[in-house]
């Protein structure tokens, strides 16, 4: 077992001793960490020096108790200064980044990248794998043939330069304590904190170096955040934390209670992405890309171009295009489809008022779309194809949802799952849904 006390011995801290034990317990008794101890807990952790049980404590006792402003700024700024930095402050051009908190049917990345691109606003996007109900865009765009998520930080610089747009996988050593802990955190219950949350975000947002970051955060069942006031507190923490370090940061609270667009899956998410970026597409996707890319502009200093504009006149698809080439995949290829298909037929005729977010997620994942373990492999045409959105009126005996997958044996299990997912009032109802984009959210 690593040893539970010791000395950290670098430049910050010389001589500073701390016993793991003592902050575990102070965490435990509901006491503020000091800067130090905190600094000493991550440096510890990442180098191996701590115990995988204690720091799994830690985040429980964080979980339970929680973590003041400065507390929460400091265990940042640790987890970031655990790893390398990238800079993009020698680009022509400012940068934008853009991060949800995770949802079904969040394929907004897709053509945000290459639309902000398109309006003069480089894009460093660092995205990560789906794990659980919620789709990885790395996951997504390996569905185009050819397609290579790894990157050296030279390589993305030079497409920023010459692209403008890079979505692309976050390298080892860009917060390493955080890759060690998001790990254990899924596997202890200790995932639902905000001050972990938020760190975990805005350390791999700090140090990829973007100067302009728009959050998405999420609220409805297919989000960590179930509650508008929940998502208003980790944004609001979210956007302190990149303030504080100099990122100009907004975040808009959207809506996840329903799946965005029309599609969950992988090949199936892209194929949605491009009827956006070819003028088309699910008016809510439309909207929210729409919204996001004017905040990003926004932030970006960039006010007097309509992103609009950049969809109607096939400039985003042109970045689109460019973007999948520069990372050896093919714009052109056919994308897979699945082998078997399922229909679910309406029972009856009525408004549908409910299509639940969580439900429909966890169906595509059991189809294959998803993961449960990390090392799973993901099939890139499984997922489900939505025909009806709430408000929308239904007739008994049409189509609902299609669902896809190579294994037919999944059907059930997806089935099972969407039982009780959706729900058929008597004409003339209407839902109650929160609106697409509920609240936003700036620096004070
Ligand atoms: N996404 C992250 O990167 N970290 C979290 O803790 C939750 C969502």
């Amino acid at each position: 077992m690593a040893p539970t006390s010791g000395l950290l011995r670098d430049d910050r801290h010389m001589n500073a001793a701390f016993d793991a034990v003592d902050i575990i317990r102070a965490k435990r008794d509901d006491h503020e960490l000091t800067d130090p101890q905190i600094d000493w807990m991550i440096q510890a952790y990442t180098d191996g020096r701590l115990a995988e049980e204690q720091m799994a404590a830690l985040a429980m006792a964080i979980v339970l108790r929680g973590m003041n402003r400065r507390e929460i700024a400091r265990w940042t700024h640790a987890m970031i200064a655990s790893g390398e930095r990238l800079d993009f402050s020698g680009l022509s051009r400012p940068t934008a980044d853009k991060h949800s908190t995770g949802g079904v049917g969040d394929k907004i990345t897709l053509p945000l990248a290459p639309l902000v691109a398109a309006c003069g606003v480089a894009v460093p996007q660092l995205s990560g794998r789906g794990l659980g109900h919620t789709g990885g865009t790395l996951d997504k765009l390996e569905s185009i043939s050819g397609w290579r998520p790894e990157l050296s930080p030279e390589q993305m610089l030079r497409q920023l330069d010459d692209v403008g747009a890079v979505i692309c996988a976050a390298g080892a050593d860009l917060v390493p304590a955080d890759r060690k802990l998001y790990a254990l955190r899924d596997v202890t219950g200790t995932v639902e904190s905000v001050a972990l949350i938020a760190s975990s975000i805005m350390s791999k947002k700090i140090a990829e170096g973007t100067g302009a970051l728009v959050l998405d955060v999420k609220v409805g069942s297919g989000a960590f955040m179930k509650t508008v006031e929940d998502a208003r507190v980790l944004a609001r923490t979210m956007v302190d934390l990149g303030t504080d370090a100099g990122v100009h940061t907004v975040a808009l609270l959207t809506n996840m209670q329903t799946p965005l667009g029309l599609t969950v899956g992988n090949a199936l998410e892209v194929r949605e992405s491009l009827e956006v970026l070819a003028g088309g597409g699910p008016p809510d996707v439309v909207e929210l890309t729409l919204a996001l890319a004017r905040e990003m502009l926004a932030a970006a200093g960039r006010t007097d171009i309509d992103p609009a504009d950049r969809l109607r006149d096939g400039g985003a698809m042109d970045v689109w295009r460019r973007m999948i080439a520069a990372q050896g995949g093919d714009p052109h290829a056919e994308l897979p489809r699945a082998r078997e298909k399922h229909v679910l037929l309406a029972p009856a005729d009525g408004v549908l008022t409910q299509l639940d977010a969580m439900a429909v997620g966890v169906a595509a994942w059991r189809l294959g779309a998803g993961r449960a373990r990390k090392e799973d492999v993901v099939q890139a045409g499984a997922g489900v194809e939505i025909h009806a959105k709430p408000g929308a009126v239904v007739r008994g005996g049409e189509p609902l949802m299609t669902l896809h997958t190579d294994t037919p044996e999944r059907f059930d299990r997806a089935l099972d799952v969407l039982q009780g997912s959706y729900f058929i009032a008597a004409e003339g109802s209407r839902p109650d849904l929160l609106p697409l984009v509920v609240e936003r959210v700036a620096a004070h």
